[in-house]
């Protein structure tokens, strides 16, 4: 019977240098040199590519090192490790946390399997600057959207028990406001209010810590001058003390080392020091130890600080089960997917997908036999996987063209390039337009491949790369009926060529099925239903736009116009002008191209809300838990069975602080089919009628007062007052 030696037993017998060294991960390609950390008894290490070498690092560091203290074994499982499901942003598209709990279920069974027990997963930085190439690694603009899938994701990962060979422990990143970047330029300065950071930022993590989560990685970026991996407040008065974060916080990939650059360390001993005083609890990527002596003086940290480090690495290893069985059944491990995992990732992908506009009868593709042309760089790519894969994922099984071949074999399917997704070719768009001519209709396929965003891949322009707005309208230009498939890990700026376009869908980047989930789409075996999670912007110079903004002083009504005739003041004065001195631009029209929520059906819906009778509630039935709910019935007015998202919104009208014009606090995504009606509840309570103030102490209030529910689906709305009285006195 193994004895089972409690954390604390191996914390009081290590050596100072033994405690650091448990307290970094690093990546060593080498095996050799990765054996002998682990040896010296390293804490964590990167995945070393597979279930044997990983055991092999298990049993170097059980059997070899002083205290066997088995090995954490980290890796970006962001969403999939072999079978790939669609990019996090999409899978917001969804408006369907059971894309994000089967991604996370999948990924981490068939990461556990080959060794890996700690993923740097899910990030829910909430992103309002799609010039970010990071927005594609979460869930959109919105807090609320992002609090729901992370925690999705985390129960996915870590399911019910942590020591599960289907469970690995997740990681909420990257705290906090790292998304916040001036100029959406990527590690860039942030400068971010108080109330932004508590009500924005802040919120996805509180969630992720209530449900859990068993670390939080510290971001690269500075929150009012101070770089996180050093913000004692946030690392350990808000995410320890305040919140009750129980796990480890780990650095980002040098971020501690990266406080010599910010300009607040003088050394790497002096950046450690200061990372784990202020409570970071595992460095990655640099180091604490130089051939295994500290580089931080030991009476230069406190020793409290260090043990709790300690022991939270180890409880963690305790909690994954490590101390009684560090191995994997290599027989058992995963090396790729199979056919329940392609049809799941194939399910899912069609439910992330986006109709933005479908102005004609090109969507769906009608059955019968057709002359159907597929250009763009996408037409035959299979660059779907998107941003942060491995590269051992599974590839893309098939392009968009042979999948629409294999869907319509009645059809003739032929295929172009039409443009390449970063150079010039008119030879090729003529060559497409002629071809068009020919068609009866015409897929274009076109976006940014999977390299255009994730991490360091900020963008100055949204438009798409190369000429492949050029190519569309070439495509427009031959009269044919088309339709726009658009792959992007980012919103992107459309207003070139939308109004030409007569049907455009959003494809995002699927992962290993996307070639299938999009055909599926596009013949109307699977009826898009997604809705956006980030605003469309008009124009790269209107960023940033998200839909839950504050008024300002001066709203406007209406857009600008460049053939404007400027008031003149001494006649008309300040104040006397419809709409003129009001916030907007002068070469803009109002809003973004496609709002935040917005995704269109090849059905039609309808929505009628019968709002309960209690609109008026007290603080007090609030605070005791009493919830409002809002009663919905989705019609389904056209011929074919779909998805509708019901979205709940609310604004509090009149605020001690500014407030968002509206908020989402509520949504569920409801199948209807044709001809029939579904009953739709949501439901707002004391957590979704405040806010935090600016006021640290006081926390998180509900003020009494009028507030407006909103209930729609992205494209119409039915409004109820709600009122907050005061508490009886
Ligand atoms: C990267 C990313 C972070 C990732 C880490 C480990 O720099 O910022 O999201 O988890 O390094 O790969």
């Amino acid at each position: 019977m193994k004895v089972r030696v409690q954390p604390e037993q191996i914390l009081a017998s290590m050596t100072y240098a033994e405690k650091l060294a448990q307290l970094q991960i690093v990546w060593r390609p080498d095996s050799a040199e990765a054996g002998d950390l682990a040896r010296r008894g390293a804490g964590a290490l990167f995945w070393p590519p597979s279930a044997k070498a990983t055991n092999d690092l298990q049993r170097i560091a059980v059997e070899e090192s002083r205290h066997g203290i088995p090995l954490l074994i980290g890796l970006d499982v962001v969403h999939g490790q072999f079978t790939i499901f669609p990019t996090p942003l999409a899978q917001a598209a969804s408006f369907d946390p059971e894309v994000a709990a089967a991604d996370a279920r999948l990924s981490a069974k068939e990461a556990r399997s080959s060794g890996v027990n700690w993923t740097f997963s899910p990030m829910i930085d909430v992103s309002r600057d799609p010039r970010w190439g990071r927005v594609v690694e979460g869930f959109g603009e919105d807090p609320f959207l992002n609090a729901v899938f992370g925690e999705a994701k985390i129960r996915g990962y870590q399911g019910n028990d942590l020591s599960s060979d289907t469970s690995i422990a997740a990681c909420a990143k990257h705290f906090v406001g790292y998304s916040a970047a001036e100029g959406g330029r990527d590690y860039n300065t942030t400068d971010i209010s108080v109330q932004r950071l508590h009500n924005v930022y802040l919120e996805p993590f509180r969630v992720a810590v209530a449900a859990g989560v068993a670390s939080v990685m510290a971001s690269f970026n500075a929150v009012s001058g101070v770089p996180m991996h050093a913000n004692r407040e946030m690392l350990t008065d808000v995410l320890k003390n305040q919140w009750g974060h129980g796990g480890i916080v780990v650095a980002d990939a040098g971020g501690v080392g990266e406080l010599v650059d910010h300009g607040v360390a003088a050394d790497a001993a002096d950046a450690g020091r200061m990372a784990l005083s202020a409570g970071l609890d595992v460095e990655m990527g640099g180091s604490l130890l130089i051939d295994g002596e500290p580089i931080i003086r030991e009476d230069l940290l406190e020793s409290a600080r260090l043990d709790d480090a300690v022991l939270r690495v180890l409880r963690l290893k305790q909690a994954l089960g490590l101390f009684d069985n560090p191995y994997v059944d290599e027989l058992a491990a995963a090396t790729g997917p199979d056919e329940a995992s392609l049809e799941a990732v194939r399910a899912t992908a069609a439910r992330c997908t986006v109709l933005l506009k479908n102005d004609s009868d090109v969507l769906p593709l009608k059955p019968r036999g057709q002359r159907v042309l597929v250009v763009g760089p996408y037409a035959e790519s299979k660059d779907h996987l998107g941003a942060w894969v491995q590269y051992f994922a599974s590839p893309t099984t098939t392009s968009i063209a042979e999948s629409l071949a294999a869907a319509l074999p009645e059809s003739v399917v032929t295929t172009l390039p039409g443009a390449t997704f970063f150079d010039s070719d008119p030879g090729l768009q003529a060559e497409a337009a002629a071809a068009a001519a020919e068609a009866d209709l015409v897929i274009v396929a076109v976006g940014e491949p999977s390299d255009l965003s994730g991490e360091a891949s900020s963008r100055s322009s949204l438009n798409l790369p190369g000429d492949q707005e050029q190519l569309i309208g070439a495509i427009a230009g031959s009269g044919t009926p088309f339709a726009v498939v658009l792959m992007t890990g980012r919103p992107l700026v459309v207003s070139e060529w939308i109004d030409r376009c007569p049907a455009l869908l959003v494809a995002w980047h699927l992962g290993t099925e996307a070639g299938k989930a999009i055909s599926d789409v596009l013949t109307g075996a699977v009826n898009p239903g997604g809705k956006l999670p980030m605003s469309f912007p008009r124009s790269v110079g209107q960023v940033p736009i998200y839909y839950n903004h504050e008024s300002t002083g001066r709203p406007a009504r209406t857009g600008g116009s460049l053939a404007h005739k400027r008031p003149d003041v001494g006649l008309t004065g300040p104040n006397n002008t419809d709409d003129y001195f009001k916030s907007k631009y002068l070469d803009l029209e109002m809003g973004p191209q496609f709002s935040f929520g917005y995704g269109l059906s090849y059905t039609s819906f309808e929505l009628e809300s019968s709002a309960d009778q209690t609109l008026s509630v007290t603080l007090d039935e609030l605070g005791a838990g009493t919830r409002l709910s809002f009663t919905t019935v989705v019609r389904n007015t056209g011929t074919r069975d779909g998805d509708e998202v019901v979205q709940l919104c609310i604004s509090d009208l009149v605020a001690s602080v500014t407030r968002p014009v509206r908020q989402l606090r509520g949504f569920t995504r409801v199948f209807v089919p044709a001809g029939e009606e579904r009953r739709v509840s949501l439901s707002v309570g004391f957590d979704d009628l405040g806010f935090w103030t600016n006021d640290h102490r006081a926390g998180y209030v509900v003020e009494p007062g009028d507030f407006r529910v909103e209930i729609g689906n992205g494209l119409t709305s039915q409004y109820f007052s709600l009122t907050v009285t005061p508490s009886s006195p």
